[in-house]
């Protein structure tokens, strides 16, 4: 009965069509903190057409040499190791077994948008367990405006040990500021299973936190700093390297060590959407519901 296929055809449509406008959020983002935002990039790493065509979508993979002056290795960012898992759970992020050949490969994530500034950031992750790399979320424009979430493998308790810093991180002789960098043991958190990581970035503090789960038991933590805030536009990056110094990366890694993450959310301001024009948009929309995210 084909009119009775086109109708069916014609109400899928339709319910394709409404979804998509109920899932409008052209007023933007509502978070748990009550802040709105203009804009997002909804990252979903576990999506059927795979975790690399989200990376495509919003993401440049970073393919930089960079030498490592005070390391052991030089870091080498590749395409290769920036990857569907195996499993299919996410989008892998790798620094690989070290080869000795002076540089050790790394995977490197930078948002294509550039501007960024102010904004709800999530990433549902796990923690990679292989001794000897950095796995970094984090804002970035230059070494002195940058907020970082960091995990360093090579801890012996890495699977509940994060380093919240807004940079620069260390006073002007040296010694580490307390006041911009936080090392923060979550109690009873296993970071090697998925949980959420995020950053908040507000006019004048940056909140730090964490939600996850172990043996069936929330464990949430929070950690706010209101020094060395960024006021410089900027993009998003996550990445996994080590370069083998002793001090900080340790490694380089003995067997590959690997990130892997579910998704990563985005809620920001950015300079490429002013006020007037969010407005503006909202309003061409018929005003739909702020989306709370
Ligand atoms: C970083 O950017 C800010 C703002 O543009 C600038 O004032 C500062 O000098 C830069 N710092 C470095 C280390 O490049
Ligand atoms: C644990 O966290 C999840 C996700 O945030 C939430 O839905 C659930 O209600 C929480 N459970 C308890 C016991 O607090
Ligand atoms: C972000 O944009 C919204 C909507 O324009 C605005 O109300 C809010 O104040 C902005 N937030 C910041 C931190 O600039």
């Amino acid at each position: 009965m084909p009119s009775f296929a086109l109708l069916k055809t014609l109400i899928g449509l339709f319910l394709v069509s409404t979804q998509v406008l109920a899932q409008s959020c052209a007023c933007g983002y509502k978070d748990s903190n009550g802040h709105v935002w203009r804009e997002a990039i909804v990252s979903t790493f576990t999506q059927a057409a795979g975790a690399l065509a989200a990376v495509n979508a919003d993401w440049m993979v970073a393919t930089d040499f960079e030498p490592q002056p005070t390391g052991t290795a030089n870091i080498q960012y590749v395409t290769a190791n920036v990857f569907q898992d195996q499993n299919q759970n996410g989008l892998g992020l790798k620094a690989s077994a070290y080869d000795n050949s002076g540089s050790v490969k790394c995977a490197e994530i930078v948002t294509k948008k550039s501007g960024i500034q102010s904004g709800s950031f999530r990433m549902n992750a796990q923690v990679p367990s292989v001794p000897g790399v950095v796995f970094g979320f984090f804002t970035y424009i230059n070494d002195s405006q940058e907020q970082d979430i960091e995990f360093l493998s090579s801890d012996t308790d890495y699977y509940q040990h994060l380093y919240y810093t807004n940079q620069p991180g260390q006073l002007p002789g040296g010694d580490v500021d307390p006041a911009a960098a936080k090392s923060v043991v979550v109690p009873g958190a296993d970071f090697t299973t998925f949980g959420v990581h995020r950053i908040d970035w507000l006019p004048t503090q940056t909140i730090y936190s964490y939600a996850g789960m172990n043996m069936g038991v929330n464990i949430t933590s929070s950690t706010t700093i209101t020094k060395n805030v960024p006021t410089t536009p900027s993009r998003f990056i996550l990445n996994v390297w080590s370069n083998g110094d002793s001090g900080f990366s340790k490694g380089p890694p003995t067997a590959d060590a690997i990130a892997t993450v579910k998704y990563v959310h985005l809620y920001f301001n950015s300079t490429s959407l002013s006020e007037a024009s969010f407005n503006s948009a909202c309003s061409a929309a018929g005003h739909p519901a702020v989306c709370n995210v």
